[in-house]
């Protein structure tokens, strides 16, 4: 099949690339015209594993190709996917669907024939039918043009496996003809048994924003209960071990400690909340305000358990801050809770170093006024106190014997419960966890 995906940032890249990569001929569309450069030569703007490779491949191959103009991609595409961002608005909750509207309003008009516009970016539950009357006034007399949801549920760091062996396909349709193009479309998908959910586009919609708040929930619920472990002297890791091994609770997602951050899981339950409340049923999700407030929570704890660690302030001491990135296999530093606690200890006066293997660059266009060391044992040479604030692997592999020499002080908060207390206490260290 001829497919476009519109929006070639993180989901879009890899969409387009997954989508040629299983046959189809792909054009990539987007307005950054660094990135469409960048990409059509094969290379990858973002750190996400696999992803160079695939690219490399289908490009190479000439089945995907990018360009920066719609009226190309109305010529080209018998399947439209829109992948722009749908961020948050200023007011901190509700979804800002401008650049959806433009690329609708853009494409729209250009199109010829028979084709289907799928939307994959997370919204709020009601865009596709609007979008649909919008598209029948600007779509010319003559042409055939549906729209359809079809929501993404990819994790950063796993978003090419997520997007060729996803755990679910879920569209939203509107005629039995759509629902046959998207069969065709993920066809190799489905012949290996992937299933595959076809429903209306309301549900489609829900569908992401109430997975995302699940997961938020079940994030917060563990944090919750850290909390109560951390007054009686109980373990959290050990009670999510035992939760988990219930198959109705499951283990995954019950890692306690700083809490979710990113561009989806604190924007998407914010949002959720905000089209519910438009909807007059803001009540039966007001639960969701808690989740959000037990999570910024935990940076909260965060920074007092180490401004205790330092001797009850932060101004003179110096810190040394393991990790930027929201979670490890990323650079991505969206909300992240390693930087804000980061920019809260700089604040309170400490003198912070911080290091991460990915995400520093990303990190300083935030936080320039930080030291960004590119080595962990010169980040700690010297520091009153450690943060191990986002758990990369590489973080897990330090010698705690070997940093106890550059790291007198030998006072580490490990604020994501990933590392191996009683090496590190056995080789001295004082070792906190949230
Ligand atoms: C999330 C969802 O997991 C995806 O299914 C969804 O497609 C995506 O949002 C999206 O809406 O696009 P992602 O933002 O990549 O994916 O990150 P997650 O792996 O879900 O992690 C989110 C945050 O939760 C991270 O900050 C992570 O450190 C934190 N987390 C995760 C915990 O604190 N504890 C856990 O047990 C698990």
């Amino acid at each position: 099949m001829r497919v476009t995906v519109i929006g070639t940032g993180y989901l879009g890249a890899v969409h387009a690339a997954c989508m040629a990569d299983i046959g189809h001929e792909v054009l990539g569309v987007d307005i950054d015209v660094e990135k469409i450069t960048a990409l059509g030569e094969g290379r990858v703007p973002i750190h996400e594993p696999g992803l160079q490779e695939i690219l490399g491949r289908t490009v190479a191959s000439g089945r995907l190709r990018f360009s920066t103009s719609l009226s190309e991609a109305a010529e080209f595409g018998d399947v439209h996917f829109v992948c722009v961002s749908t961020p948050q608005r200023r007011d901190g909750l509700s979804c800002d669907l401008r650049a959806v509207d433009a690329v609708v309003d853009g494409l729209a008009p250009r199109l010829r024939g028979r084709c289907l516009i799928v939307g994959k970016s997370t919204v709020p539950a009601g865009t596709t039918a609007r979008l649909a009357a919008r598209v029948q006034e600007l779509a010319p007399e003559g042409t055939n043009v549906e729209v359809a949801w079809n929501p993404e549920f990819l994790r950063e760091g796993y978003a090419v496996q997520d997007t060729l062996r996803p755990e679910r396909l879920v569209v939203g349709v509107m005629s039995q003809r759509a629902d046959q193009i998207l069969r065709e479309v993920y066809a190799p998908m489905l012949s290996d048994g992937v299933p595959y959910i076809s429903t209306d586009p309301a549900t489609a919609e829900l569908v992401k924003g109430a997975a995302n708040s699940f997961l938020a929930t079940k994030i917060s619920f563990i944090n919750a209960m850290a909390e109560v472990c951390d007054a009686t002297g109980a373990d959290v890791t050990t009670l999510a071990d035992a939760l988990g091994y219930d198959s109705r609770i499951g283990r995954r997602f019950l890692s306690a400690g700083l809490g979710f951050g990113g561009g989806c899981l604190p924007k998407d339950i914010r949002a959720f909340t905000a089209r519910a409340d438009e909807l007059g049923v803001g009540g039966a999700v007001s639960f969701l305000h808690e989740i959000d407030e037990i999570n910024s929570r935990q940076r909260q704890r965060t920074v007092d358990i180490a401004r205790d660690m330092v001797g009850g302030g932060f101004v003179g001491r110096r810190i040394a801050v393991l990790g930027a990135t929201f979670k490890p296999d990323s650079d991505d530093v969206r909300d992240s809770p390693a930087l804000a606690v980061a920019g809260a200890i700089h604040r309170e006066g400490a003198d912070v170093r911080l290091h991460d293997p990915e995400g520093m660059d990303n990190a300083r266009a935030v936080l320039p006024m930080l030291d960004y060391v590119h080595d962990v044992k010169k980040a700690c040479l010297g520091v009153d106190l450690i943060l191990h604030l986002t758990e990369w692997a590489d973080y897990r592999r330090i010698d705690p014997a070997a940093l106890a020499v550059v790291t007198p002080a030998r006072k580490i908060l490990d604020a994501r419960n990933a590392l191996d207390a009683s090496l590190w206490r056995s080789a001295g260290w004082t070792l906190r966890a949230l």
